[in-house]
């Protein structure tokens, strides 16, 4: 393996790329997959850094090698004059806070998204006075002293919890870990959102906590839900996008497989005084849909946020099938007039969506008029040359009336 000089100091590894990989680094992919590495790898610690070079030898990026992921190699930087180093960390951690400061009636937030930020493998969420870290790839988990002594200086937390406990873990040859990294993190911690109370169990919770993600489309829904109406949160988690109907007015029912989540979800109504206007079901929600549909009960808004319903590329059609069963029930429980708030956070499904809507509107008999997609929380952007890193959409389908 050729070494190449770095920093003046020391030598990197330098690895050749297949051209398709050169070509997509060129264009701003941060990804190489490990058959389009072209040098031998044996000798590299997995979270090392690499420079990656053309099949001419020319520089193409700096990058954090992972050895047992299918993707081999994560670009830190494409300026061969700015390696990756403590500087060029706190300078993207630095950029990534600033870009979230003028996110207002929160103080729930994504900090850090990964790629999107140049910091590839790194979640940073803020949930008042705390932060929740996730290091997903062995290149970052070589840097998360680092990290975690930039965020106390940069965000000044009473405490940083780690929840690097999920399966991307696995595939990068690393423990799953929920530990305290600085401070102390409470329980439960109360946040803030759109004027509303939630509590979030940060130990435990889905996510790093809270769906922070689906926040716009949320204040979506909730602008446009009016008193008296009957509105269900099927698969509720902590009941976010029912407590904001219900705190319009609405009559809300909760459906949740998850008897913990929905504990926190009654605890959440009453910490917002909504208890009264909401109801709560522990339940699957293929069968609940599917039941409710065949009674004369109906809905005004049918809030329907499953998730994941394909893993991978593999399972589009078992995806597919299932998104056609909740869909086929979701309309069949639709009001005429009311509107369906359809989210899929389904990578592999998100561009045949709009067909298997169409298909399940034709099953049952209804035209639907689109009002508005939305997307992930815009403190989770995405990269356009990654389309993998825009993972949740939701379209707003109102019945003809
Ligand atoms: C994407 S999350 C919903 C997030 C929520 N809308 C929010 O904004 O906080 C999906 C939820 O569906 C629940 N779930 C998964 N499978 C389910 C099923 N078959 N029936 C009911 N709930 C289910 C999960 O426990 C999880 O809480």
């Amino acid at each position: 393996m050729r070494l190449a000089c770095y920093n003046g100091l020391m030598a990197l590894p330098q690895l050749t790329v297949a051209p398709s990989a050169a070509k997509r680094v060129r264009h701003h992919d941060c990804w190489v997959f490990k058959d389009e590495l072209t040098s031998p790898t044996h000798s590299l610690r997995n979270g090392e850094l690499v420079e990656l070079a053309d099949r001419h030898g020319a520089f193409l990026a700096y990058a954090l090698y992972s050895a047992h992921s299918h993707i081999a190699a994560r670009v830190v930087s494409t300026e061969q004059r700015r390696p990756w180093d403590r500087t060029l960390l706190a300078e993207r951690l630095t950029t990534a806070i600033a870009r979230r400061a003028t996110l207002l009636g929160t103080n729930a937030k994504r900090l850090v998204f990964s790629e999107a930020d140049g910091l590839p493998g790194l979640i940073v969420d803020q949930y008042a006075d705390y932060l929740v870290v996730q290091s997903r790839t062995a290149g970052m988990e070589t840097w998360k002293d680092a990290i975690v002594d930039l965020l106390r200086r940069l965000a000044h937390p009473k405490g940083i919890l780690e929840r690097s406990d999920k399966e991307f873990r696995e595939a990068e040859g690393l423990p799953s870990l929920t530990q305290v990294l600085d401070g102390t993190v409470p329980e439960r911690i109360r946040i803030e959102e759109d004027g509303l109370q939630f509590w979030v169990d940060p130990y435990h919770g889905q996510k790093t906590g809270f769906y922070l993600d689906q926040r716009q489309t949320r204040q979506w829904v909730r602008q446009r839900v009016r008193s008296g109406e009957r509105v269900v949160d099927v698969c509720a988690y902590t009941g976010a996008f029912g407590i904001g109907a219900a705190s319009r007015g609405a009559q809300v029912v909760c459906v949740e497989q998850d008897e913990g989540c929905l504990t926190l979800a009654k605890e959440n109504a009453q910490l917002n005084q909504v208890e009264e206007r909401m109801g709560f079901v522990a339940g699957d929600a293929f069968y609940w849909l599917k039941a409710k549909a065949e009674s004369a009960e109906r809905f005004d808004w049918v809030l329907l946020d499953p998730p994941s319903l394909a893993k991978s590329k593999a399972d589009t059609l078992k995806g597919r099938q299932a998104l056609h069963h909740l869909l086929v029930h979701a309309l069949g429980l639709l009001a005429a007039g009311g509107t369906l708030a359809l989210s899929v956070c389904t990578y592999h499904l998100l561009g045949l969506t709009e067909e298997i809507l169409r298909i399940a509107a034709a099953e049952r008999g209804v035209r639907l008029r689109i009002l508005a997609v939305t997307m992930q929380a815009n403190d989770h952007p995405w990269i356009l040359q990654m389309p993998m890193t825009r993972y949740l959409m939701s379209w707003m389908a109102q019945r003809d009336g």
